[in-house]
């Protein structure tokens, strides 16, 4: 089986660029047929199925791909020119004699040295060499041909993702198609994506897979997918990552038969126990668990009136014996706090679940803690529980697949926000206290610890849906075994690795990914404010109007004068207290806040001064505009890459970029009239609610079409929008070009629903122009959406359209299944202008 699995895997080496091999495509190097090459490789130990076994496999296969040069395997004994020699380090010492290098390697480690005679890859363990010979590939498919010598070593032990697959093959999060892992309620019987996945992961060093929604089913636990469990970490280990699970707390009432989970009960965790020892049977190197126990509605021990610590240690005991691990989440919180109390904040919640558990946790539990104290928002400081828990081993909870920041279908490159809170000194005991440093161990001296990325992989070649997206998992990989190195040196690592090594190409795709965070933030919601995305729906297009006035605590508690959420001790739910002095002294001082945190720790007027000088609410529409405006150059820049890059890569990004462009303007417009709206003031700059280039749909002479009120209203240009009469109608919606003779870029914005492919026609002076159809739901991979709102709203452009004045212009569409081909306007855009 297993050899069946890795022979697959080559064959599709070189195959069509359909992102498959994500940055492990070995694509030839030109000029590197005459570098320095072992011509043959010496493995000490090539058992079959082992992580050591896989790496000889990728080096013959990766070199042959890169540089045209087949190597030889010869025995230790039989070695004639130069060689890769690959072992652990126990097996070179014994070959080879020791060496003063190989004492610095630690658990997963690995030395790599091209300098010598040979090119020596020793792990200190099966999976390091693993890693080690990654680490060659990787700078011979870069055309880094330079001599090296150096030991690397992980910077913590725990480097895992994790998967929110559920067991009828959806995935929370996800967008990138069905689950790898599950079907219709069980493990998948083909294995094929896990050894792939697992491959990808192995190049990062990533060392554990959770494959299941922490929202865990426990039906995970039964019979079949017992089994199915064993066949899936049978097809991880030859490349060195260990599999885990997600466990629901409930599972021995609800699944086991037993009248109560409560882990005070001996038969709750004799129950347990069992259950470990079966698993461990089927996965002798199982990693551990990860629970979630007592949030967002799911069972834990504060049902019986027992702690978190109780709960964990139930599981750290079953899982002693067998050396596995609890991942013991800390996202645990009110849902259902009053909006309408001033200091009750979500925020808390977190620290206030854990304050009397520093210390109560056994020492194979790790808790894991999202960045920051609400879930996984553009801009957060970071969790105030990484200086509170001394007692403690942490980990840091990152989330790869981009819930509330563009779902894959928005470029943002990750890496420099992550980097950002890692580098965050919390100040513990006013000693350098960087959350690095905490969540490695070193800070508080703990042994475990590390980081978890929530990835969303899928039955997409892509993997996750987009393939500039696959630059954060890269990112994260690399971020995890050690957090010192820069943002945009891991891009352009994977941008070689991705696209090629073409000046352009690297300089092109590195600026477009290093401002696409900037530019999220800027339009989606920047100074602090949270998410201002429809939190009780899709998570995806904006909806301010909901993160207010609900029990989720999202609130912006924004009002007709002012903003913001006053988390100050002196006057609001005293969640910068919960920091450590100097850090809490710095959120409480209104001067001494970023401009970017703002509003996160103060409520302040539309008309407060940031240290730029600006208000706060010109601040919001400049910075709009200007996020806006970044994403349509991102649309240039790929274009200016034709021909540089495949045609298969090249049209999906530009269709995603295009997307992207689009949808950057629906955030814009919306969030901006929605605080125009509630606040009076107008733009500085006259460009909120004035729209000169555009022709609302609503306002065009309509046949088959009737006009409807879009909610939120801010979801559509000027509130209304226009549906054909019934679902099998087509209609048509005409006016005349109002504007001078000549060349315009236009533009139609449009809304895309689930569940149907409207047809579009747009002609002007009795010319087709265009025609399309209501299909983005098949090419994006952000949740649909069943209604007319900011989510389904989207733009098409037709660039140079000559058109006289006067000129008949007509829209038609033609309904499909529940999509009623919806228009909100169209612009007639002069060069250069976007609108
Ligand atoms: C060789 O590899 C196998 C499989 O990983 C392992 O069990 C064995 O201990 C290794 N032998 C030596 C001498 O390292
Ligand atoms: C190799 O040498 C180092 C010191 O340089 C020593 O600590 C280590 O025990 C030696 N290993 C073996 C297997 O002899
Ligand atoms: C758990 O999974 C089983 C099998 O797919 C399914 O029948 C059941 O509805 C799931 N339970 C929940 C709460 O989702
Ligand atoms: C298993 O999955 C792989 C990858 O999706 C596919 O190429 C292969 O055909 C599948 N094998 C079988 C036996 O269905
Ligand atoms: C242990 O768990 C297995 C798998 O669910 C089950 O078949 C077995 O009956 C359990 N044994 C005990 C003693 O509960
Ligand atoms: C829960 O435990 C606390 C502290 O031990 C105790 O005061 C309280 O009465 C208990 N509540 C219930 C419902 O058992
Ligand atoms: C408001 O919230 C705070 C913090 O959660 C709580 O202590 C207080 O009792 C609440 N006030 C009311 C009136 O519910
Ligand atoms: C203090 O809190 C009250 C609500 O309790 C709020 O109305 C007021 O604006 C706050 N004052 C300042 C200066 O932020
Ligand atoms: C152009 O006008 C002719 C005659 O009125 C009409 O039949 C045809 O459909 C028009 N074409 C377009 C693209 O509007
Ligand atoms: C993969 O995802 C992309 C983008 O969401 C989509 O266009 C494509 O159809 C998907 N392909 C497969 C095979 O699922
Ligand atoms: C609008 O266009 C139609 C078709 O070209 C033409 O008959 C009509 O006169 C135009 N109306 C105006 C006001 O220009
Ligand atoms: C037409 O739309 C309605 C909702 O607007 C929906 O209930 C119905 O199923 C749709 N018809 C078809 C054929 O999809």
């Amino acid at each position: 089986m297993r050899l069946l699995t890795l022979t697959l895997l080559f064959i599709t080496l070189g195959a069509a660029e359909d992102g498959l091999q994500g940055w492990l495509r070995y694509a030839a190097v030109p000029g590197s047929q005459n570098a320095i090459v072992p011509s043959q490789i010496v493995v000490l130990n090539a058992t079959e199925g082992s992580p050591i076994s896989t790496a000889q496999q990728e080096l013959e296969k990766g070199i042959k791909s890169i540089t045209g040069k087949a190597i030889k395997r010869r025995s230790a004994a039989r070695q004639q020119s130069r060689a890769i020699i690959l072992g652990t380090r126990d097996t070179f010492v014994k070959h080879y004699g020791n060496m003063t290098a190989l004492s610095g390697l630690e658990e997963d480690g690995f030395y790599l040295s091209t300098e010598g005679a040979d090119v020596t890859i020793v792990g200190h363990n099966e999976r390091g060499t693993l890693y080690g010979a990654f680490e060659y590939l990787s700078r011979l498919a870069q055309g880094n041909f330079a001599p090296t010598s150096a030991v690397h070593n992980p910077q913590a032990p725990i480097r895992w993702t994790n998967e929110w697959d559920n067991l009828d093959g959806s995935i929370e999060r996800g967008y990138a198609g069905p689950s790898n892992f599950f079907r219709n309620g069980f493990v998948v019987d083909n294995v094929t994506r896990t050894a792939e996945y697992a491959r990808l992961l192995a190049s990062l060093r990533i060392n554990g897979v959770i494959i299941n929604n922490v929202n865990a089913n426990a039906s995970l636990l039964n019979d079949r997918n017992l089994d199915g469990i064993g066949r899936l970490a049978d097809a991880m280990r030859p490349y060195g990552v260990q599999l885990g699970i997600a466990l629901n707390f409930a599972s021995p009432q609800t699944f086991g038969g037993l009248p109560t989970f409560d882990p005070s009960d001996p038969k709750v965790d004799a129950w347990w126990v069992n259950i470990t020892n079966v698993l461990y049977e089927k996965v002798p190197d199982m990693a551990g668990y990860l629970v979630k126990a007592n949030s967002e509605d799911q069972p834990g021990p504060l049902t019986y009136n027992r702690t978190l610590a109780d709960g964990g240690n139930m599981f750290a005991k079953a899982l002693k014996p067998h050396g596995g691990v609890v991942m013991f989440r800390a996202f645990v919180y009110d849902h259902h706090i009053s909006p309408t109390n001033w200091t009750s904040d979500r925020a808390n919640g977190a620290l206030e679940a854990f304050q009397d558990l520093d210390g109560k946790f056994d020492d194979n539990v790790v808790v894991q803690i999202k960045y920051g104290p609400l879930d996984f928002q553009v801009r957060e400081p970071p969790s105030p529980i990484f200086s509170f828990l001394r007692d403690e081993s942490t980990a840091i909870e990152v989330q790869v697949t981009p819930e509330y920041l563009g779902q894959n279908d928005h470029l943002v490159y990750l890496a420099p926000l992550w980097k950002e809170i890692l580098e965050f000194d919390m100040r513990a005991d006013s000693q350098p206290s960087k959350v690095k440093d905490i969540v490695s161990g070193k800070r508080f001296k703990r042994k475990l610890g590390g980081y978890a990325g929530v990835v969303g992989a899928g039955a997409n070649t892509t993997w996750l849906g987009s393939h500039l997206a696959m630059s954060n998992l890269y990112a994260y990989g690399r971020l995890a075994w050690d957090a010192s190195l820069d943002p945009q040196d891991i891009l352009q690592d994977w941008i070689r690795l991705t696209f090629g090594c073409d000046e352009q190409v690297v300089s092109t795709i590195t600026d477009m990914a290093m401002r696409s965070l900037p530019a999220y933030e800027n339009y989606s919601g920047n100074l602090g404010v949270g998410t201002l995305t429809d939190v009780l729906y899709t998570h995806f297009g904006p909806n301010p109007l909901n993160t207010d006035n609900n029990g989720w605590g999202f609130w912006q508690r924004a009002d007709h004068d002012s903003i913001g959420m006053d988390r100050t001790v002196k006057n609001g739910t005293g969640n910068a207290g919960q920091y450590a002095p100097e850090v809490a002294q710095m959120f409480e001082n209104i001067e001494t806040t970023p401009d970017n945190l703002l509003l996160w720790f103060h409520h302040v007027p539309y008309t407060q001064k940031l240290k730029s000088g600006k208000t706060v609410i010109q601040h919001f529409y400049d910075a709009h505009y200007e996020g806006a405006a970044a994403a349509q150059e991102f649309v240039t820049q790929w274009e200016s890459l034709e021909g540089k890059i495949d045609q298969e890569r090249y049209e999906n990004v530009l269709y995603e970029q295009k997307f992207q462009a689009g949808h950057a303007l629906v955030w814009r417009d919306a969030i901006n009239d929605f605080y125009y709206n509630v606040s009076g003031i107008p733009d500085d700059n006259g460009r909120v609610g004035n729209h000169p280039y555009r022709i609302e749909a609503e306002k065009m002479t309509l046949f088959g079409y009737k006009t409807y009120a879009v909610k939120p209203f801010i979801a559509a240009s000027g509130s209304a929008a226009i549906i054909t009469t019934s679902n099998s109608t087509t209609g048509t919606a005409t006016t005349n070009v109002t504007f001078a003779s000549g060349t315009y870029d236009v533009a139609v914005n449009y809304f895309d629903l689930i569940r149907g492919k409207a047809k579009y026609q747009l002609a002007i002076g009795n010319r087709t122009v265009g025609e399309w159809v209501g299909d983005a739901e098949g090419k994006l991979g952000h949740e649909p959406s069943l209604y007319l709102d900011a989510h389904s709203a989207m733009r098409i452009t037709f660039k140079g359209v000559s058109v006289a004045r006067g000129d008949l212009v007509r829209i038609t569409g033609q309904a499909d299944g529940m999509e009623p081909a919806p228009l909100d306007y169209i612009s007639f855009l002069p060069p250069g202008v976007v609108d």
